[in-house]
């Protein structure tokens, strides 16, 4: 019998990189980053800072680490950070954040899909009558992760920013997947940033870098931001090796989201035959799919190990099993995984 085919849905991550990315990064003109003058880190930040419209940009290992600098540069210790409930700066990264800036946070369920509206935000702002706490950044996430890669559009995100000027309280968007955002609404890049006072985005998650993420704001925030990289030991020398494919990550990435988009739609429409009643069609709007697998009366160990072992690689959000298409992930991979999935359930009942 054939051996099953490998199919890595764990995470948009998992990409490796493309013959054009490895080209660019054996042929990189490099510096020194800690210094400033690796001409490849310096071009892919200029380059970002065009597509934001931001004053500057600084070029950073993870998503994780963006999320961390601005919330340090924004928010004092024994002060909030307000975010949704699920948000991966505030849930996720949630010892990082105590570690490093001694922030908590004020976390509100997202409205819809892991959304925050402006009014939910308006009231998450309420000044606190005892005058203990003190929201000192508002951050929102977009695509949205664990409410199913909800793309938020930016309207929404202008009505958000809305609020928070009114209050004076400064507006950061973590796009790790912004792109795949963009893919849905048309929206440029630029005309979210527009609206935010700093953001960041993964070059390493859609785009298909191997590392890299980017982190924009006005002059002051980069300036703070650059010094909080080297303090956190984020002084990453030869850099411009990587950036390189960042730059290529940038150029081919954003163009084939849709098809990420479309093989996603498919997964999800087979495995809802799987697990009837386990998926929300209709938040699957961009790369990542969640499967509900509790009415199966199986755990959710059985399920990530048995598929596993048919091939197909998955990880659990949210008591959930989370699934993640990507640039490796082809049309037969998408057919291979519905298998799995088929004969998996098979397996289970059986
Ligand atoms: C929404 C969101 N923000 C931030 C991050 C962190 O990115 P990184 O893995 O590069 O630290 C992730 C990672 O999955 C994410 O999904």
């Amino acid at each position: 019998m054939a051996a099953a085919m490998r199919v890595d849905l764990r995470s948009d991550t998992v990409t490796r990189p493309t013959p054009a990315m490895r080209k660019a990064m054996a042929d990189a003109e490099v510096g020194d980053d800690l210094f400033g003058d690796d001409p490849t880190v310096n071009r892919l930040q200029d380059r970002v800072a065009e597509l934001t419209g931001k004053a500057g940009a600084v070029y950073l290992p993870t998503g994780s680490l963006c999320n961390q600098i601005a919330m340090h540069a924004y928010a004092r210790s024994g002060h909030v950070v307000v975010c949704e409930e699920t948000a991966h700066a505030g849930d996720h990264e949630l010892s990082s954040t105590a570690l490093i800036s001694g922030v908590a946070f004020r976390k509100v369920r997202g409205e819809s899909r892991g959304l925050l509206s402006a009014a939910q935000v308006a009231a998450a702002l309420e000044p606190d009558p005892y005058g203990m706490t003190v929201a000192d950044l508002v951050t929102i996430e977009n695509t949205h992760q664990v409410g199913g890669g909800t793309p938020m559009p930016v309207d929404d995100v202008r009505a958000v920013a809305k609020v928070c000027a009114d209050r004076g309280v400064p507006l950061y968007l973590d796009g790790a997947r912004i792109f795949n955002a963009c893919t849905v609404t048309g929206a440029q890049l630029g005309d979210y940033a527009a609206e935010v006072d700093a953001m960041m985005f993964c070059l390493s998650k859609g785009l298909g870098a191997p590392i890299g993420s980017m982190l924009v704001g006005d002059a002051e925030f980069v300036e703070e931001a650059r010094r909080l990289k080297i303090l956190l030991g984020a002084g990453w020398r030869q850099a411009g090796v990587l950036a390189a494919a960042g730059l290529v990550a940038l150029e081919e990435g954003p163009g084939r989201l849709h098809e990420d988009h479309a093989n996603a739609r498919r997964l999800a429409e087979g495995v809802a035959e799987v697990v009837p009643g386990g998926i929300d069609l209709d938040g699957v709007r961009t790369n990542i799919v969640f499967v509900d697998i509790t009415g199966t009366g199986r755990p959710l160990a059985d399920w990530v190990a048995a598929l596993a072992r048919a091939g197909v690689l998955v990880t659990t959000v949210g008591g959930k099993v989370r699934m993640l298409t990507h640039r490796d992930v082809s049309a037969a991979g998408v057919d291979a995984a519905l298998t799995a999935w088929r004969d998996v359930a098979a397996q289970l009942a059986g």
